[in-house]
């Protein structure tokens, strides 16, 4: 299929992710219908995509006319077959259990168009663990796209073993056409690239947070002030570069076998998570959140990402 052909496209789960990914699919000039187990998710989902609509209007990035259409290009619908039965390219983000992604990936091969892009975006699992016995491997795709989906540039499409060049080329045109920054992962690998480095990082992180190196305060603040300034305009590799390959080379030789190597996250970690507190939405995780409302923590993120999204990418 050519980036013409693509006329309708679906979105499968609409939390998180979901109702983002319909925002950019529907803000990128297509018909998308969006669908949920959840009828209460699938409001939610809507009301979210409207809240965020207008953060764009509001910084400049698209007129309240584009918003209303873009609003309007997005139905609901709760029942699955109907939801993704004319759909040229189908994007799934299910919660990430295999299990139920296996089972999506079947309804799909068994009620879409035999020319649809079944695409998924979970964030570790592997498109040929789950999608194995879903019909037409070669339009079987993974696209993992990052929280904010409707902000965050990059998706990372990973192919699985029998993802045809066709499929990868069409989801890269497709993802630039409403204003992503694709890259090509051309080999199935758990974590793919971003979550093997995100992970790489926060192994490091929680291993200098539980021995008290520094406060929690103190590791964002100096990581967003250093590494997340330089890496929001080059990456690793030509940082690298500037500073000398040589001083990188002496630091690493010194430094890697000194690093943390655990298999697994510490027990201070575990802790935290299995007494419950899961972050924002439980209100505590590394930080206190008791006292700020929701909505005015992701609004202020969300502003800050779209100043930086202004600067860099629009
Ligand atoms: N949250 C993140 O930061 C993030 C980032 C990148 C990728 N991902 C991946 O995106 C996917 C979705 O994550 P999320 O954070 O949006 O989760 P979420 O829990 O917010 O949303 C998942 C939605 O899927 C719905 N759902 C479950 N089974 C379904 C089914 N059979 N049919 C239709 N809908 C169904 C649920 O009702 C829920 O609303 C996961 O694979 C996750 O790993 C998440």
């Amino acid at each position: 299929m050519k980036l013409s052909e693509v006329h309708r496209i679906s979105v499968v789960g609409a939390g998180i992710m979901g109702h983002g990914i319909a925002q950019t699919m529907a803000t990128g000039g297509y018909d998308v219908c969006l669908n949920d187990i959840s009828a209460e998710v699938l409001q939610r989902a809507l009301e979210r995509v409207r809240s965020n609509l207008r953060i764009f209007v509001d910084n400049g990035f698209i007129t309240s006319q584009d918003a209303e259409r873009a609003l309007a290009r997005i139905s609901p619908e709760p029942d699955i077959k109907q939801a993704v039965k004319d759909a040229d390219i189908v994007i799934e983000a299910v919660k990430e259990d295999i299990e139920v992604k296996r089972e999506v990936f079947n309804r799909l091969g068994a009620v879409c168009k035999p020319t649809a892009v079944l695409a998924s975006n979970s964030s570790s699992l592997l498109i040929s663990d789950f999608a194995s016995d879903t019909p037409g491997q070669d339009r079987v795709v993974l696209t993992h796209w990052f929280n904010p989906p409707h902000i965050v540039p990059t998706v990372e499409i990973i192919r699985g073993k029998f993802t045809s060049d066709e499929t990868v080329d069409l989801m890269y045109d497709l993802l630039k056409k409403v204003k992503k920054l694709p890259a090509r992962i051309n080999k199935e690998i758990p974590g793919y690239l971003l979550n093997r480095i995100q992970f790489a990082m926060l192994r490091e992180v929680w291993y200098l947070w539980r021995e008290g190196i520094a406060s929690a305060e103190d590791i964002d603040l100096a990581v967003k002030g250093s590494l997340g300034f330089r890496l929001a305009s080059i990456g690793p590799l030509i940082t690298s570069d500037l500073g000398g390959q040589d001083t990188f080379c002496a630091v690493a030789k010194y430094l890697l076998p000194l690093l943390d190597d655990s298999h697994a996250p510490p027990d201070a970690y575990v802790s935290m998570v299995e007494s419950g507190h899961l972050g924002l939405k439980t209100g505590k995780g590394f930080f206190d959140y008791s006292n700020e409302e929701w909505e005015a923590i992701i609004e202020k993120r969300d502003k800050e990402f779209l100043q930086r999204l202004k600067t860099l990418y629009w």
